[in-house]
C-alpha cells in the first residue's frame, strides 16, 4: 500500500471528527460536557460569598460559596446565559471545589479555558464572566470576614 493512501479506519475517523465538528460547531468535547450536563449548577443557603455580574452580553452569573478554613467546601453557580456559559461556570466550579483561597486566586478566564480545552473566540468572554463573578464572591467573603 502506498504510504499516502489513507486505511479505512483513517477515512472513517475523519469523517467522524468532521461530522461531530458539524454538529458541536468546533466546541471542545468538555465544553460540550459541561455544557450539555453542568456541574454544580443551582445555589446555596446563607453562602459565604456571593457575586452576581452581568456580562457584556447581557447574560448574567451568579455564584455561591461555602467556605471554612480558607477551602471552598461547597460552591455553585448559576446563568441565564447559553451552553457555554455553562460550561464556564461548571468549569469554575470544579475547579474551586476543594480547593485553598489562596489556590483558587490562580483561577482566571486564561485559566477556565485551558480547562475546557479552548473556546470559540466569540465565546471567551463567557470564561472571563465566570471568573470574575468567583473573584467578585471570593472578595465577598474576604470583606465579610474582615468585619
Ligand atoms: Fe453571554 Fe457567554 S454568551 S456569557
Amino acid at each position: 500500500m502506498d504510504q499516502t493512501e489513507k486505511t479505512e479506519e483513517q477515512i472513517k475517523k475523519e469523517m467522524i471528527d468532521l461530522l461531530m465538528d458539524k454538529i458541536t460547531g468546533g466546541l471542545s468535547e468538555r465544553v460540550v460536557d459541561y455544557g450539555s450536563d453542568p456541574r454544580n449548577c443551582g445555589s446555596l443557603d446563607r453562602p459565604d460569598g456571593y457575586a452576581k455580574i452581568k456580562g457584556p452580553c447581557g447574560d448574567t452569573m451568579e455564584m455561591f460559596l461555602k467556605i471554612q478554613n480558607d477551602k471552598i467546601v461547597d460552591i455553585a453557580y448559576t446563568t441565564d446565559g447559553c451552553m457555554t456559559s455553562h460550561a464556564a461556570g461548571s468549569a469554575a466550579t470544579v475547579m474551586a471545589r476543594g480547593s485553598s483561597v489562596r489556590e483558587c486566586l490562580k483561577i482566571s478566564q486564561s485559566t477556565i479555558l485551558d480547562h475546557l480545552g479552548g473556546m470559540p473566540d466569540e465565546s471567551k468572554h463567557c470564561a472571563l464572566l465566570a471568573a470574575n463573578t468567583f473573584h467578585k464572591a471570593l472578595r465577598g467573603w474576604a470583606v465579610g470576614k474582615k468585619k
